[in-house]
């Protein structure tokens, strides 16, 4: 049984620490440590973790790396790589390194070599992607595939997304789009423009049971079915999920169903046939690639010291910036306009897997745990809402992300996009105090991280996923949480079945949100 974090040794030494460290100014921790610029900063395979603009100094690190240590972050990382079911609220392993292995050697799921499934996914994936991308694969009409519709949400469309986004230099297959919500105007702002003909389907749905997934499937087939007849669907849908007689009921014959598996989860599952649409979009070579650039980082996540590793590093420096320093919001600032869905991206990866108060034994923490993330690509940021991070009154964190290699050759372009990141990590880090005008001191003393690509290309983007999902892993093990559940997210479910449903309020907060419904179903009329 994990104890609590705060009567561990090391908890009340980063405490005692912090009461040191809180007295001192960042510029003045960074002037110190001269060459910090150099050894604060963790390299592999051309991604970089600058960390010098952190008020830390090497006895911080120490003491995170001591705390690590003590909450039995190796132990709990071998436990994952091997498939132990560490996910235990459902009684599953948590296998998404699985996806992108390297060895061929059994990996042991109850009896049962994983890898074997993995494998024969990718070939069936790898089958699809081509014949999509040569024309092989027509519709009902003849004509072959130029556009593909994901219809999925959350993990089941955010990675994708993300990856298609981030590598558009290398799309060259169909056009990819994304239908995620609801709202009706997300799935018909597409059909509006798509020929049924040239376009195909596809349902990504792990439990293939999401209300809002289900509903944009079933209107997506519907309008098919009206252009082209009840016997395209088998020419116009794929669906990839863990329910296979729910995707049979559905029209999807064996054939155009892809698996999932309970052992990834869903904000984990961009590197399964979740990818799909990506592959589609950029070609399974490149697909691969990004495959291979986050095998390097488990590689490097399983084997690096503790103090070189940069998965470890990320999470111990967010423990210290905001569990030990207060810090509850997380900025995350691509200065990358492909990486401008990465933001929301790690929104679900970071808070819906720490975004939680129960421990692994059923107890509650003692110590704050995920904080608030957003972001925005910068510059944008810079006109919206910098005045608040450098300004405001929290707290605050942030994550830049920078690529060194410009993929549009614009030099003059890149020297500015570049020298306003670091420009706006200097102001949060040093701030302008020598000014008589209150209103034009920034406190400074808010620190950040420099994540730097050579190139956001498939490899280097596989790294860097890669590296956040592990942060987030080593995060909840220091605050001793299930990072793999989501039991966040059924009550609202729940209720918005009920309030469909119509059934009975039994009580009175029930009895009040079903007043409240109908009172807006009402204006609906109107
Ligand atoms: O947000 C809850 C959640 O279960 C996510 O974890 C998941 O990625 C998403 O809904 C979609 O689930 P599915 O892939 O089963 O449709």
């Amino acid at each position: 049984m994990t104890p609590p974090l705060t009567q561990s040794s090391s908890w009340r030494n980063l405490l005692q620490h912090r009461d040191v460290m809180r007295r001192k100014r960042l510029l003045d921790i960074a002037l110190v440590e001269p060459d910090r610029l150099k050894s604060f900063e963790l390299s592999l395979d051309g991604l970089r973790l600058n960390y010098a603009l952190n008020a830390v100094t090497a006895e911080t690190i120490a003491l995170l790396m001591k705390l690590a240590r003590e909450r039995d972050v190796e132990s709990w990382r071998e436990r994952m790589f091997k498939g132990e079911k560490i996910n235990e609220t459902e009684n599953r392993a948590v296998l998404h390194v699985a996806l992108r292995r390297k060895e061929t050697t059994p990996l042991l799921l109850d009896g049962h070599d994983v890898m074997q499934d993995v494998k024969a996914m990718r070939q069936k994936m790898a089958r699809h992607v081509t014949a999509i991308r040569n024309g092989q694969w027509t519709g009902a009409t003849g004509k072959p595939i130029r556009h593909i519709v994901n219809i999925g949400i959350g993990g089941s469309d955010l990675g994708p997304r993300l990856v298609t986004m981030a590598l558009q230099s290398y799309a060259s297959g169909p056009q990819a789009h994304f239908v995620a919500n609801v709202d009706a105007a997300d799935l018909f702002s597409k059909l509006k423009i798509l020929d049924p003909a040239e376009t195909l389907f596809l349902v990504v749905s792990k439990t293939f049971t999401t209300q809002e997934t289900l509903l944009n499937a079933r209107t997506a087939r519907q309008w098919l079915v009206e252009h082209l007849g009840e016997q395209a669907v088998g020419k116009h849908f794929l669906a990839v999920s863990t329910n296979y007689e729910a995707m049979k009921a559905f029209g999807i014959d064996a054939e155009n169903a892809l698996p999932m598996w309970d052992w990834v989860g869903g904000r984990f599952s961009l590197w399964s046939a979740v990818g799909l649409s990506a592959a589609i979009a950029v070609g399974m070579d490149h697909f691969q690639q990004l495959l291979s650039g986050a095998a390097a980082m488990d590689e490097h996540f399983r084997s690096a010291p503790l103090e070189q590793n940069m998965p470890v590093m990320l999470a111990m420096l967010g423990v210290w910036n905001g569990t030990v320093m207060g810090a509850r919001v997380q900025a995350v600032l691509p200065y990358n306009e492909r990486l401008r869905d990465l933001p929301r991206y790690l929104q679900q990866l970071e808070m819906e897997s720490n975004g939680k108060t129960a421990t692994r034994g059923g107890g509650e923490v003692d110590c704050v745990t995920a904080p608030v993330l957003f972001g925005e690509p910068g510059t944008i940021g810079q006109h919206s809402f910098h005045q608040w991070l450098h300004q405001g009154s929290d707290a605050i964190m942030a994550d830049f992300i920078g690529v060194a290699q410009d993929a549009d050759h614009q030099p003059e372009h890149h020297r500015v996009l570049l020298a306003n990141m670091v420009a706006q990590a200097g102001a949060l880090a040093f701030g302008q105090t020598q000014t008589t005008a209150r209103h034009e001191l920034y406190p400074g003393n808010r620190p950040s991280n420099l994540i730097i690509l050579d190139r956001l290309d498939p490899f280097h983007l596989g790294l860097l996923l890669a590296l956040f999902e592990h942060k987030v892993f080593v995060q909840s093990v220091i605050w001793n949480i299930n990072a793999f559940d989501q039991p966040g997210v059924e009550l609202g479910k729940r209720l918005a079945t009920k309030l469909l449903s119509g059934e009975n309020p039994v009580d009175p907060a029930w009895n009040l949100l079903m007043n409240l419904y109908n009172q807006i179903a009402v204006y609906c009329k109107t």
